[in-house]
């Protein structure tokens, strides 16, 4: 490093350090999917209890010939009302929204995009947003940058809802947003309740189904198909970079709605959009998870076994209720101990850390996917449990 970077750049060691001393530094390591839900780390194969390929989609794509064959363009040339809109954005659009039971979709090119351009769409200075304090980052990235007044409730606490309801102007505009199931912590939110309070305040409620699309429902449609809420949620957002195995996000809704976000949400109408090819991979997935149910099957059932069996032995898996379990350990320094000695034993596990999450409740996040082997679950739960007894965690 040159002399005059060490002045420029002390600060930021100094920040580095801090996180180091207190066990919140974060380091990338190249891995490696395998389809049988295993991956590899340097060197080292490890069950892949850490990853959103809930259904295995993602992972054996590496094997599928249907998308190497695909003859599609590697970049979409523009954003999409200049001249980039190729003919499958609209096609995909179209097939999805009646997927969802909606008039329509409009894509996105991440997660974090659509959040970050629909909430400052719906609301500005002056309105109003209600969300769940465990509402994922890019959700308060996208209130943030919206301006308006940021009202934070309990995570499900419709209580204290109700009363920040109540005391927002009458006349403001409202709305209301969390996750439907919460990513850290596996919960699932209390839509038909949200429904009720939003119907009662005039607010509109925008609900994140990243974590439950391609899972629950029929055909894996989300949460709020599964409960029968389709025309009761003014915006449904999801993404295609979990179950489906892919990139990119979507946002569905009534005619109206999308119209107006392809008019007003920035990051659908200043970014490029997903190369073509990739929305064909992404529908490739779409199409077979609704196809192949056994996936959503497998990893319910075997999410159930394996949280009870962890619960048994005396973990706390908080309220989880999905395919996301987390095993409440609180110190940091702890987290990272536990985490390590599961990876020394061939079991990926990512301790998660403030600010991830609050202060004090760091935890191990395990995901499971629809490939596992009920064996290597079993082998898994064993380990977990023998080294938590080690370390006195339970
Ligand atoms: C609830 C939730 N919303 C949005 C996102 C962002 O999605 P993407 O990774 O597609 O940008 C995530 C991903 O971590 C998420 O968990």
């Amino acid at each position: 490093m040159c002399a005059v970077n060490v002045v420029k750049w002390g600060w930021m060691q100094e920040e580095l350090d801090r996180l180091q001393g207190e066990h919140l530094s974060r380091q990338l390591v190249a891995t490696e999917l395998n389809p049988e839900g295993f991956l590899e780390r340097q060197g080292q194969r490890m069950l892949n209890l850490a990853s959103n390929d809930y259904l295995g989609l993602a992972s054996e794509s590496a094997d599928r010939s249907e998308l190497s064959n695909m003859n599609s363009l590697s970049g979409a040339g523009a954003s999409r009302l200049v001249a980039g809109n190729d003919p499958i954005y609209e096609q995909f659009e179209q097939e999805f929204a009646a997927f969802k039971g909606t008039e329509r979709c409009l894509l996105f090119s991440s997660g974090y995009m659509a959040n970050m351009g629909i909430i400052p769409a719906l609301v500005g200075r002056h309105d109003y947003v209600f969300s769940d304090r465990l509402n994922h980052a890019s959700i308060v990235d996208g209130i943030m940058l919206s301006r308006a007044e940021h009202v934070r409730y309990r995570h499900r606490d419709l209580n204290q809802l109700e009363s920040q309801l109540r005391k927002a102007p009458k006349e403001s505009r409202k709305l209301i947003v969390t996750d439907t199931i919460f990513s850290m912590d596996g919960t699932i939110a209390p839509l038909h309740d949200l429904v009720t309070l939003k119907d009662r305040y005039g607010a509109m409620l925008m609900v994140d189904e990243a974590h439950s699309g391609g899972i629950y429902g029929s055909e894996g449609q989300g949460l709020v198909h599964a409960m029968g809420l389709q025309d009761h949620v003014e915006v449904q957002m999801g993404t295609f970079s979990k179950a489906y195995g892919g990139c990119g996000a979507y946002v569905a809704g009534d005619a109206i709605l999308i119209e107006f976000l392809i008019n007003r949400a920035r990051t659908f109408i200043y970014n490029t959009a997903l190369p073509p090819m990739v929305i064909y991979a992404v529908r490739a997935n779409w199409l077979r998870s609704r196809q192949e149910s056994w996936r959503r099957k497998a990893l319910l059932a075997r999410t159930q076994q394996f949280r009870t069996a962890l619960q048994a032995a005396g973990f706390d898996t908080g309220a989880s209720e999905s395919q996301i379990i987390p095993l409440m350990i609180g110190n940091n320094a702890q987290a990272i101990a536990y985490s390590e000695a599961l990876q020394a034993e061939g079991i990926a596990a990512v301790a998660i850390r403030p600010p991830t999450v609050p202060q004090g409740t760091s935890r191990i996040r395990f995901t499971l996917m629809a490939t596992h082997k009920e064996q290597d679950l079993d082998w898994a739960a064993r380990c977990m449990i023998e080294l938590g007894q080690q370390m006195e965690l339970i």
